[in-house]
């Protein structure tokens, strides 16, 4: 199994390409369930989460063809793919599949409002909560589909003239279930009206993706979204918006080495609350042509309290990597988890490196040392293995961060994307 091998101490500088949002690529690949005709998406990210969709989009009929071509030699392999799903050939989403990736439950509400039937395994807990899929299936039958569990399946079909257009509030926000009732609801009969809805980029970006392909949706990147059901969806061309959480987790390595780095083909817009801590922090942000200059020259890093929260708050996918930078702040600060129930596991490995945190329920206290020391450490899931490796490019000596495929999920070629920054990292395969 791969490990990652971190040699800290060296700063960063120059120029990292930002690859297209995983968290966006997912849902637009499940989209093209939604029509006969082709989707092309442009600037997808190679990641073994885009690989593991693809397998399950196969299973249900989506012929898949890659265009290869890199974007700029040697250094981002975006890929533009084309998906087209002539038919279903396959209304079931078996456990073996699901229970691998969380966000393949999303092909739910596609296979529902076209073919009008879906067996989809439930996804089952993961390493950092519980999870449940209550608001999916609330949202579903709001849409008067009817649903029922059996045997570690949801059981849905639609009315025999197709799913009806409704109003339904979401009593938490959940970028999934958002993703799902907006993408089920564009082939329902008449107006659906989505109240407290998630309002990440990502669903903006899926809605205006739905919009190429011929929906009707307004009101995407506020919390009210509005769907006007049509009889059929066609083919689009989309490109995938650049992933905020990349941009934010590079952005915090440079804030924690130290160096003057250029984040390419991003938009700070995308992450404003992120990249405002990261000032406080000490690092100098600029926008630049096209992207973001990250640079930060002596000065200490100060603490700073974060509290995760939705879009537009600060994301709980950047909370781990954040903490890996307050672990060399110059003080104490504190961070709050409010969207996940278990998502510290990256506290105990970073304590391996020298950091000290206590946690006290949902917040965790973290006294800045002056200085980490490297040591083997394991990835635990996707953003917190990329938190040690933060932590592991400004410790002494080396770290090894183990159970690499988590990294895999998530960052394409990082260790390239930071080497040719200067930074001392590589790929052991044993
Ligand atoms: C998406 O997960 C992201 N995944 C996550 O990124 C991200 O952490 C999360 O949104 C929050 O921003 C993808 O986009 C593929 P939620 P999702 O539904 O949609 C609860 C990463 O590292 N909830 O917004 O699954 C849920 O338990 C991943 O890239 C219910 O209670 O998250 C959580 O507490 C990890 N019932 C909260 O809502 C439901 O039916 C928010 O979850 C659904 C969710």
């Amino acid at each position: 199994m791969d490990r990652i091998r971190i040699v800290g101490g060296n700063e960063l500088h120059g120029v990292i390409p930002i690859s297209g949002a995983k968290n966006a690529a997912l849902p637009l690949m499940i989209a093209s369930l939604l029509t006969d005709d082709t989707l092309t998406l442009e600037n997808v990210p190679h990641l073994a989460d885009v690989e593991q969709l693809s397998r399950i989009l196969g299973n249900h009929g989506v012929d898949i063809s890659v265009n290869g071509r890199r974007e700029r030699q040697g250094e981002s392999y975006a890929r533009t793919i084309h998906f087209t799903c002539r038919n279903i050939v396959d209304t079931t989403a078996p456990y073996e599949l699901v229970s691998k990736m969380r966000a393949s439950f999303w092909v739910i509400g596609p296979l529902l409002a076209r073919e009008g039937k879906a067996r989809v395994s439930l996804p089952g807990g993961c390493a950092i909560g519980t999870r449940p899929v209550d608001l999916f299936i609330e949202g579903l039958q709001a849409l008067s589909a009817n649903i029922e569990i059996d045997g570690g399946y949801v059981n849905a079909t639609a009315p025999a003239g197709g799913l009806i257009g409704a109003r339904y509030t979401f009593p938490k926000v959940s970028v999934g279930a958002t993703h799902v009732l907006m993408m089920a609801a564009t082939l329902a009969n008449g107006t659906t009206v989505l109240g407290n809805a998630a309002r990440e980029p990502e669903v903006a970006d899926l809605a205006n993706c739905l919009n190429a392909m011929g929906a009707k949706i307004t009101g995407q990147g506020t919390a009210t979204i509005t769907i006007e059901g049509v009889r059929s969806l066609s083919g689009a061309r989309h490109r995938v918006l650049p992933d905020r959480i990349e941009t934010g987790t590079y952005a915090m390595a440079v804030a924690m080495t130290g160096g003057d780095v250029i984040l390419e083909d991003t938009d700070m817009a995308l992450l404003d609350t992120a990249l405002e801590a990261i000032r406080r922090a000490g690092a100098e942000i600029t926008p630049t042509n096209s992207g973001i200059r990250v640079v930060r020259n002596g000065a200490g890093i100060k603490p700073v309290d974060i509290v995760t929260d939705p879009f537009p708050g600060f994301p709980t996918d950047l909370q781990a990597q954040f903490m890996g930078l307050m672990t060399k702040s110059n003080g104490v600060s504190h961070i709050t988890e409010t969207i996940f129930e278990n998502r510290f596991m990256h506290v105990q490995e970073l304590a391996r490196l020298g950091a000290k945190i206590s946690l006290s329920g949902q917040t965790a206290k973290i006294e800045g040392v002056s200085r980490l020391k490297g040591a083997p450490v394991m990835a635990t899931d996707l953003r917190a293995s990329v938190s040690l490796v933060i932590a592991g490019l400004a410790a002494e000596g080396e770290t090894m961060v183990s159970r690499v495929y988590h990294l895999d999920r998530g960052f394409e070629r990082l260790e390239e994307k930071l080497t040719r920054c200067g930074a001392h990292v590589e790929r052991v395969s044993d």
